[in-house]
């Protein structure tokens, strides 16, 4: 008997070609996608499902028929941005009254949203929830026959996996694999357990497989992705360990591995171990901290200390002396004292991280930090923003002006933004670097020594 994942991929390409047979001129789509890496991966399948629908990827979501918001709720910037668009692309509709307006992903798995689109957001024709991505044909379909408006949102708590789902990548030389959904961790702050559900893991089998026609079809740099991506493996019993993953795809012909998001609890002796030794895996680890208060870390439901974080970071740095670190961290967060986010500023200076990604505390409804009292002000909250900014600003310019007069390999993938004598791509440690070619180098690595460095970039000349 099939089992119920064969049935829906089934049920999902019969809708796909049903699509397809149906409209005599092609439609045109639009994907708009905010928030991680896990959504740009998953605006790939949508992607992937559309062009087998027989649409094709519209230049701009004015002249599309079809436009889709995969959206992030992470801060309440990332959820007002995407809901700003969708109400300016109400106006569009007043001259092109056959667009179809979607929005998927997290934001629509939030307590009461669908409601609120319901009743807020008429001119929204399609919604569907993280859960409800695999069924996007047969609710287009639906939308198509009817034109009348289709919400669906799931709420189970553990995600179905369907492998063998369409893909179309963004890029020919570099690609993301997920590895694993969703979230056990609950941090206080945190809304992605509740919009992602309960971590599972994808069968390493496929994983390998998928990196191993990766591979075959010329990509270079592979990103394996979920939120803590350490405890892979762990709710499938026999399945091999993140680092036991990792060693075997490092021997398979692919040239570079980078995974993320590293939970610094996780970060297990094996896995640093495997760091050092592999061949392929990049000289790079995302391994956010959040805050370097013990008090803080506490409250925030993160599991470590500052020394625990410290001594992990001595230990990848004795593994992997060039390792190039990055964070997250959270200003502002409840209760945060001046001396507390001082403790913040003096991990910093410690770790030297290449680059932090900053973020004033947003609450977010449903998490247990949005019932604590906000004690800290917006221009005290934007005054430590800044104070870390420029600090973390001061460490990168000399961590890249550190890096004059080294070699280093470089993926290149474009052309420069600023330059068009010059293409860009990045090095093992995740620095993008621009050097004088031509479109030749696209797709290979290349060694470049580096001449000069700019605030968060690196200037080089190719060796070859
Ligand atoms: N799973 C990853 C990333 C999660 S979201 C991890 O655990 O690191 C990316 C970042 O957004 C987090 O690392 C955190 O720094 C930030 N973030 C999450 N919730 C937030 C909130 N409510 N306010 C401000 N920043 C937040
Ligand atoms: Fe959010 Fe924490 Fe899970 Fe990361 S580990 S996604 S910050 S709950
Ligand atoms: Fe945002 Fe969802 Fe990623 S909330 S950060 S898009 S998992």
């Amino acid at each position: 008997m099939p089992d119920k994942e064969e049935v829906l991929i089934q049920e999902q390409q019969e809708a796909i070609s049903r699509i397809a047979a149906r409209e005599d001129r092609p439609l045109s789509y639009y994907i708009v996608t905010y928030g991680c890496q896990m959504n740009v991966r998953d605006s790939e399948t949508l992607a992937g499902m559309l062009q087998n629908m027989g649409m094709k990827e519209a230049g701009d979501r004015r002249t599309a028929d079809f436009v889709l918001f995969n959206t992030c709720c992470v801060r309440e910037n990332a959820e007002r941005r995407a809901l700003g668009n969708v109400t300016w692309l109400k106006e569009i509709r007043k001259e092109n009254p056959n667009l179809l307006i979607a929005v998927c992903g997290c934001m629509i798995q939030e307590p009461g949203m669908a409601e609120k689109i319901i009743r807020q957001y008429p001119f929204i024709d399609l919604a569907f929830g993280t859960h409800n991505l695999p069924r996007f044909p047969m609710l287009m379909e639906k939308l198509l026959n009817s034109r009348r408006r289709v919400i669906e949102v799931s709420d189970q708590t553990r995600m179905d996996i369907y492998e063998g789902q369409p893909v179309v990548r963004q890029s020919p030389h570099e690609a993301f694999i997920t590895i694993m959904y969703g979230c056990n961790n609950f941090c206080s702050y945190c809304i992605v357990p509740y919009v992602r559900g309960r971590e599972v893991s994808r069968e390493s089998s496929h994983i390998i497989k998928e990196a191993e026609e990766l591979a075959a079809s010329g990509v270079k740099d592979i990103t394996l992705l979920g939120q803590n991506v350490n405890s892979y493996g762990l709710d499938r019993p026999g399945e091999l360990r993140f680092h036991e993953l990792l060693a075997f795809l490092d021997s398979i012909g692919i040239e570079r591995i980078r995974f993320m998001t590293s939970h610094p609890k996780d970060i297990s002796d094996e896995l640093i171990d495997v760091m050092g030794k592999a061949k392929h895996v990049c000289h790079a680890l995302h391994l956010p901290v959040q805050h370097g208060s013990n008090r803080v870390l506490h409250d925030m439901n993160r599991r470590y200390t500052r020394e625990h974080y410290l001594d992990r970071v001595h230990k990848l740095r004795t593994a992997v002396p060039d390792i190039a670190l990055s964070t997250d961290i959270i200003v502002g967060y409840p209760g945060e004292t001046r001396e507390e986010f001082e403790e913040t500023l003096s991990l910093v200076r410690e770790v030297r991280y290449a680059s932090a990604f900053t973020f004033i505390y947003s609450p977010r409804v449903g998490t247990p930090a949005a019932r604590m009292p906000k004690t800290v002000s917006k221009e005290e909250a934007t005054a430590r923003i800044e104070e870390l900014i420029a600090l973390q600003k001061s460490i990168t310019a000399e961590t890249l002006q550190g890096m004059v007069g080294e070699t280093h390999r470089v993926l290149f993938t474009e052309q420069s933004r600023r330059n068009s004598a010059q293409f860009a791509g990045k090095n093992d440690y995740n620095i993008t670097v621009n050097a004088d070619a031509d479109e030749s180098v696209i797709g290979r690595i290349l060694p470049v020594r580096i001449t000069a460095a700019k605030e968060t970039t690196l200037q080089g000349i190719i060796l070859e």
